[in-house]
């Protein structure tokens, strides 16, 4: 087991390689807290790179708006009309996506330099204080991510955050999957989710409070299905989505996996286990075919981004994303690799 720094550009981002014994490998770098290769065993033995990204650090501060594999904070998802009320007061955010804020505003985390520290085995530590009113946020509000891998080929990625006083926290990761490796296309994955309900939305994807049971919808996909199958159905949400999955599902339970995904061509199996309540997934509908380590076209990838209940700061029916002086902020979730054969 290993992590190593393996290098630093000009514009000052470093990039760092975690090993375990079995030669699962990340590479991680200091800009976005992002994972930028992902080296996992397919069915020949052969270690294919499973995360989108670009070839060197520096594209990725033009990365077409889709996160590529960053920390997304302080508040993964949509907050309707960039504005909340904690304790009584109204706080006004930076919107970038139309009325709304998305993904912590026009500089989140995924733009910001992290500092990082290797530790013990395979693992690497980030760090970022964000200053009080950064996006319109109240309070400072101080952030670790620790990404490690272990010998059971998973990556474990522990999300660790504290402020002063109060201010809102829902970290996730935006790591963009294509279990073939080659981003074609990520509609013949099998996808299961365990899930019977989603958030719904509006015409803006803001969740308002309503949620939907999904069972034998085209929604559902707690019993495993190819991600294609019917992504093409007559749905409105569906529609709203730009032609595909963009949702936020309410896991059920905690038991085993929250979702696995599996590729028959590659044999590659992930499966995603979390503490956090919900997990969007997302099909990739903003892809245009632009080029960067690979071509991603439309639904080339997808992402299972592990979160708190989006736009709970505007529903009171949702559980709260408010983090308050002497909480610690802990949350896990581990993605883990495996050759399946089915
Ligand atoms: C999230 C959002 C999507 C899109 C992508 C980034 O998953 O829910 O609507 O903004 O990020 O392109």
């Amino acid at each position: 087991m290993k992590s190593e720094f393996i290098g630093k550009t000009q514009s000052g981002i470093e990039t760092y390689a975690l090993e375990n014994d079995r030669g699962m490998r990340a590479e991680i770098m200091t800009y976005g807290a992002r994972i930028t290769r992902l080296f996992v065993p397919d069915r020949r033995g052969e270690f294919i790179d499973v995360v989108a990204g670009f070839d060197t650090p520096d594209e990725y501060r033009d990365d077409h708006g889709t996160y590529f594999n960053a920390i997304i904070g302080r508040v993964g998802n949509r907050i309707g009309g960039s504005k909340f009320t904690l304790d009584g007061k109204e706080y006004r955010l930076f919107s970038n996506d139309g009325a709304n804020h998305l993904h912590g505003g026009k500089e989140g985390f995924d733009k910001k330099i992290w500092t990082a520290e290797t530790g013990d085995g395979a693992s690497l530590k980030l760090s970022y204080l964000s200053a009080d009113g950064e996006e319109g946020y109240p309070d400072n509000l101080q952030v670790a991510v620790t990404y490690s891998i272990t010998n059971e080929n998973e990556l474990k990625i522990e999300y660790e955050a504290e402020c002063d006083k109060a201010t809102l926290c829902s970290l996730t990761n935006h790591a963009y999957f294509n279990l073939d490796g080659d981003f074609k296309s990520a509609l013949d994955h099998e996808i299961y989710i365990r899930s019977n309900a989603i958030t719904s939305v509006d015409e803006e994807l803001i969740p308002r409070g309503e949620i939907l049971d999904i069972t034998d919808t085209p929604f559902d996909f707690s019993r495993p299905k190819p991600l294609g199958r019917d992504i093409n159905a007559d749905e409105k949400l569906l529609k709203i989505a730009r032609g595909g999955y963009d949702f936020n599902y309410i896991l059920n339970g905690d038991d085993g996996a929250a979702a696995t995904a599996y590729s028959k061509a590659s044999g590659v199996k992930m499966s995603v286990y979390t503490d956090r309540p919900c997990m969007q997934f997302y099909s990739g509908n903003f892809l245009d075919g632009f080029t960067g380590k690979k071509k991603y076209p439309y639904q080339s990838a997808f992402c299972m981004e592990t979160q708190g209940y989006p736009n709970a700061c505007n529903v009171k029916d949702f559980p709260s994303i408010a983090l308050y002086g002497g909480e610690k902020y802990h949350t896990v979730t581990t993605y883990k690799f495996e050759v399946c054969e089915k």
